[in-house]
């Protein structure tokens, strides 16, 4: 039997309000989403899983967000930094390896100064001229931004965390806001970076009203990468007793985006394979069509918690490429090692190539 709403949000890309509610709160739509999710992913990228290959380079943040495990104010938290060296040789590894895009992503570290980060940015540029740079390393100013786009950065990650103003001052100190969150968002557009926004999925406060305002938000933004996960709690944090998010809402709000942003690229992250075994390929099976694994260094990777009991090795492994591409395969897919940008247009693909 087929499901009205969904078979709308497929066409119209886009539901009313009261309709999207419906969706995010009636489970009995699952099973007709998940299955469009999948159709209409197929139709866009064909069977093909994009790898990207992340650095955690810092784990050092001045921020003190509230649900996140590397937050300022916690003491508990190892910290370690990267040197510029050590990032070049996880590339140089991850390149061997086939990856062709590197995620340098970090808390926000006031040591790295701008000069700092073009300088890593054109050195990877120049050694793989054939990859692609990923930033996320949060909030800076529009002159930041562009110095690293002129550097050879090419895409940059930077989650809205939540839409509504009210509900984002309830994640975050009173030094953040929802605003310049935007700002950001806006000015990395306008420069030129293929963007990511994104948000936890059941953070602290969260209603159906918030999602559906981080889905309008989206749809404004039109970002090339969207990026959700279950938040999950971190227990050195104020969040510790909070309940964290469910699969099954994760799973339903990424079919959800992949039917409403045909072209963009959806990770399956690593948030979702922490909370369940089989997270990460039920995320593909739902619409995902990226997965990100670690390239850290293996004894700086358990520092990177953001949450509790983040998968930091084994399956997660990016020096694993036969492990992972087993996992892609099991779940009906098939990873690829090319750059993989977003395909804005058209809607045939070369599953081939
Ligand atoms: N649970 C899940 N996701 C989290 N993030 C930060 N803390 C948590 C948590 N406790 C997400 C945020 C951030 C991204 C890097 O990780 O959305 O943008
Ligand atoms: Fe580091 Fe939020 S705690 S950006």
């Amino acid at each position: 039997m087929t499901d009205q709403l969904v078979e709308k949000l497929r066409k119209d890309r886009d539901l009313s309000d009261s309709e999207l509610k419906a969706l995010i709160e009636d489970p009995s739509h699952d099973a007709a989403l998940t299955q469009a999710a999948d159709e209409v992913r197929r139709q866009w990228y064909g069977d093909k899983v994009y790898l990207r290959g992340l650095i955690e380079f810092t784990s050092y943040c001045r921020n003190d967000c509230l649900y996140c495990g590397l937050r300022a104010g916690n003491k508990h938290a190892e910290r370690y930094r990267l040197s510029k060296d050590e990032i070049l040789s996880c590339c140089k590894e991850g390149y061997a390896l086939g990856y062709r895009t590197f995620v340098l992503q970090g808390g926000e570290d006031p040591y790295y100064t701008d000069d700092m980060i073009c300088d890593i940015v054109r050195s990877i540029k120049e050694k793989y001229p054939d990859c692609a740079v990923t930033l996320s390393i949060g909030e800076k100013s529009r002159k930041s931004y562009e110095r690293y786009y002129e550097a050879g950065a090419d895409r940059y990650l930077l989650r809205h965390e939540t839409a509504d103003p009210a509900h984002y001052s309830k994640l975050h100190p009173q030094n953040m806001s929802s605003e310049n969150r935007k700002r950001c968002l806006w000015d990395l557009k306008e420069i030129g970076y293929q963007v990511g926004a994104g948000f936890m999925v059941g953070s602290p406060y969260q209603t159906t009203d918030n999602l559906i305002a981080d889905l309008r938000f989206l749809q404004e933004l039109q970002p090339d990468m969207i990026g959700i996960g279950p938040f999950i709690t971190h227990q050195d944090t104020p969040f510790r007793d909070m309940p964290g998010g469910t699969l099954e809402l994760s799973l339903r709000m990424l079919a959800i985006l992949r039917l409403m942003f045909p072209y963009a690229l959806l990770p399956s992250t690593t948030a979702l394979g922490t909370i369940d075994p089989s997270g990460r390929e039920l995320g593909l099976q739902s619409g995902g069509n990226v997965v990100m694994p670690n390239l850290s260094p293996v004894k700086v990777r358990e520092k990177y918690a953001i949450y509790d009991n983040k998968i930091c090795t084994g399956e997660e492994s990016a020096q694993c490429r036969s492990c992972l591409e087993m996992r892609i395969k099991s779940a009906g897919y098939r990873a690829v090692t090319d750059r993989g940008d977003v395909k804005r247009s058209g809607s045939a693909v070369n599953t081939e190539d």
